[in-house]
């Protein structure tokens, strides 16, 4: 929400969808549809979808960000490694932002931030395509100064901000060492790349417990969140989903009352 002087009175919302299409692959099948999921997310207020084109392709398709950038009416904004054929991929789709992301082959998620400090041709490279067609460029990095220093170097104006640690030092509301020194890490981060003139935002494992006081960090304008929105998108969504299920299969058969399994509990 933008009050009429510009300030923003919110952290922006992208969600991260790529647990439907992680989904939908278990099957290989043609459901659930990623792009009906940006849809629900955008028509529930999120301000932006964010999928992860892997280089295994294990959930997002190159077809689906063809469609998300037809269908997406808020911001686009595609996650990947920073090699040629990505690129390649993000300079055809032209999504409004790609995450430059490390990638692992066979890592469960992205397991930590792009090394600005090492790979620098490669980087500088990739930013250097995909700002010349106007996509906005975002480096995935850990909280740490010299990474920070590193991407001001490369030409970065946006970082995304690890949060992984942070969200490992908080799983449950008990607050650890580990949760708070981490928060402290965040926070200086924010500050020293704001102070640089830099765009900051966050993300990776928040969850409905723990957002809050990364959100509360005022240089932090937006997040990136996947898991727990989907997680619990499938237990808020379950008690329907079965309801509807049943709906279908009301009165398909004339049973005696004593066949019937009892409903309800
Ligand atoms: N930011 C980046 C760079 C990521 O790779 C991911 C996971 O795909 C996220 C944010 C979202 O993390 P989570 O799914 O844990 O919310």
């Amino acid at each position: 929400m933008e009050r009429a002087n510009g300030k923003v009175l919110m952290t922006l919302l992208s969600v991260n969808i790529d647990h439907i299409a992680t989904l939908r692959e278990a099957r290989r099948t043609n459901e659930p549809d990623p792009a009906a999921a940006a849809a629900i997310c955008e028509l529930a207020g999120a301000h932006g979808i964010t999928v992860h084109l892997r280089g295994d392709r294990r959930h997002i398709q190159h077809r689906d960000i063809k469609i998300l950038r037809e269908t997406i009416k808020t911001k686009l904004n595609v996650e990947m490694a920073a090699t040629d054929e990505m690129i390649g991929i993000a300079l055809d789709v032209i999504p409004d932002q790609v995450t430059l992301v490390p990638e692992l082959p066979g890592e469960i998620t992205t397991t930590g931030g792009l090394d600005c400090t090492h790979n620098q041709p490669a980087i500088t490279n990739a930013i250097k395509r995909l700002q010349s067609v106007n996509i906005a460029v975002s480096l995935f990095i850990d909280p740490a100064e010299q990474q920070i220093r590193a991407a001001l170097g490369l030409g970065a104006s946006t970082i995304e901000l690890n949060t992984a640690r942070y969200s490992d030092g908080t799983l449950t509301n008990r607050p650890t060492q580990e949760g708070s020194e981490a928060l402290d890490a965040v926070r200086q981060a924010a500050e020293l790349a704001h102070s640089r003139s830099m765009r900051v935002l966050a993300g990776h494992g928040l969850t409905y417990r723990n957002v809050r006081a990364i959100a509360e960090i005022p240089e932090i304008v937006e997040l990136n969140i996947g898991h727990n929105i989907i997680a619990r998108s499938a237990l808020v969504g379950l008690d329907r989903a079965v309801r509807d299920m049943l709906a279908l299969l009301e009165e398909t058969k004339d049973v005696p009352p004593r066949f019937h399994r009892s409903g309800g509990i």
